[in-house]
């Protein structure tokens, strides 16, 4: 089987984020193809993107891929596709639909620097060709030049997916792949459940939903109602997501009126979402004695965005960023160490770490991860470490992190995957390592520039 995954803004989050889902399912994989915008994998099992799509945070659409061609260079998909729309192979593409057919085309290119004017409507008139010889009227939604695909909100807005089918073209240098979209992400339920809760209080920071998914598949293999801890809780989104993907919650945080934010976001979120009373639990702790409320739950996993220290509207000077990590660094040395109290070996701990936004590319880190290492956790690699050689736009720090950045923020987030005890070889791919599949090692020769 096989699919095409269309990224999210911070790929790297979005890969790692659909590997470990991949992993933690027990679904054997292999990466036929990736840019920076999608990713083409085959399966050893049939996935179920309906189920899968609304708790991937960094996930945009899932596509199943019906067809492979050989390409030769700069052949167009048009090209390529000449002959291959009959009015059988449509219907096998196009949803049941009694009234008038709509469908789109979207064509997505492996290689960033090649772009293809136009060719979206070449093949889409060789679907309305066929169509119109069956005599069906039918309406095309095309995306408008420079951009190839359409957004989820156009195949929203337009009920593609019912009312026909979005038609993919994945086109490499040397291989063209094409399938229909199964999925596209719910782009209105994220923003409701970011922007609609009660309590907002953009001072601490708030994780986007997205992101918060993002970290907790990073937690896995998780069981359906294990408890998820996030004692660092603010406003309460991480706990909403764990919830919301089938898990249980327990939130704690220093300050009383943050208990009382995620205590009126979760009530809004419980009643809007049809979910039972019993399936969070809220307390004020600091996070360095976090173990005094705990005595009664078996945390399976930690995933935080921990406090990032002051946030500011400019970026300090670099004595405050070394006063602000000396100060993280000692309190994150406290809660690792109290973590230890009740995490059983194995479990993981997910977290969000300042790091400053010093020039468009370059971040200041805590200067080290030792108040984990140093207390008995291994640092688990997002990507295994082949992929992110092949595929050199991928961006994983040296000390196996990925940031979150957003273009208004001077504190960005690392965010690290720690495992509490050693680590336990956390990739098993059934991609042989050394092979180059048809030769499709499409991009493979991209810098972190073209690739951004
Ligand atoms: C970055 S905010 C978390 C925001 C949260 N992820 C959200 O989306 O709403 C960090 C939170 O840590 C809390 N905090 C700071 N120091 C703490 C400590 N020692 N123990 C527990 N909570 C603490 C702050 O009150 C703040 O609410």
């Amino acid at each position: 089987m096989q699919y095409a995954f269309i990224l999210g803004r911070v790929y790297t989050l979005s890969l790692a984020e659909i590997l470990k889902v991949l992993q933690a399912l027990g679904v054997g994989h292999k990466i036929l193809a990736c840019s920076p915008e999608v990713v083409v994998i085959e399966t050893d099992k049939a996935l179920k993107p309906e189920e899968l799509q609304p708790r991937l945070g960094g996930v945009i659409k899932i596509i199943r891929l019906f067809d492979t061609f050989q390409k030769k260079g700069k052949e167009f998909p048009s090209q390529v596709l000449g002959s291959y729309f009959t009015f059988k192979r449509i219907k096998e593409y196009f949803h049941e639909y009694s009234g008038k057919k709509q469908f789109g085309v979207s064509i997505y290119s492996l290689d960033p620097t090649v772009r293809f004017r136009e060719e979206a409507q070449r093949v889409a008139f060789l679907i309305k060709k066929v169509l119109q010889d069956e005599t069906q009227s039918v309406r095309a939604v095309l995306p408008q030049f420079p951009s190839q695909a359409l957004t989820s909100v156009q195949v929203n807005e337009n009920h593609i997916l019912e009312k026909g089918a979005e038609v993919v073209v994945i086109s490499g240098n040397q291989r063209l792949f094409i399938g229909k979209t199964i999925t596209v992400q719910n782009y209105e339920d994220y923003g409701r459940r970011d922007y609609q809760r009660p309590a907002r209080d953009e001072k601490v920071g708030m994780i986007p939903p997205k992101v918060a998914q993002t970290m907790i598949n990073f937690a896995q293999p998780l069981k359906p109602l294990d408890y998820i801890l996030d004692p660092f809780c603010g406003c309460g989104t991480v706990l909403q997501e764990a919830i919301y993907m089938g898990y249980r919650a327990i939130g704690a945080d220093l300050e009383q009126k943050m208990v009382e934010n995620s205590e009126k976001n979760l009530e809004w979120f419980r009643n809007r979402y049809h979910v039972s009373p019993g399936r969070y639990k809220l307390f004020k702790s600091n996070a360095a004695e976090i173990s005094i409320i705990l005595p009664n739950y078996q945390v399976a996993a930690v995933v935080t965005e921990g406090t990032l220290g002051p946030i500011y509207s400019k970026l300090p000077k670099k004595p405050e960023m070394t006063e602000n990590f000396k100060t993280l660094s000692k309190l994150y040395d406290q809660v690792f160490k109290e973590f230890k109290k009740f995490l059983t070996e194995g479990a993981r701990v997910v977290i969000c770490l300042p790091a400053y936004k010093v020039s468009a590319t370059d971040y200041a880190f805590l200067p080290d991860l030792d108040f984990a290492t140093q207390n008995g956790y291994t640092v688990l690699d997002p990507l295994p470490d082949f992929l992110v050689k092949k595929y050199r736009f991928l961006k994983v720090t040296e000390r196996k992190s990925c940031v979150y950045d957003r273009r208004d923020q001077i504190v960005a987030r690392e965010i690290v995957i720690f495992q509490y005890g050693t680590n336990d070889s956390n990739q098993v791919l059934t991609e042989d390592r050394n092979s180059n599949p048809a030769g499709e090692d499409e991009n493979s020769e991209l810098t972190e520039n073209n690739g951004a």
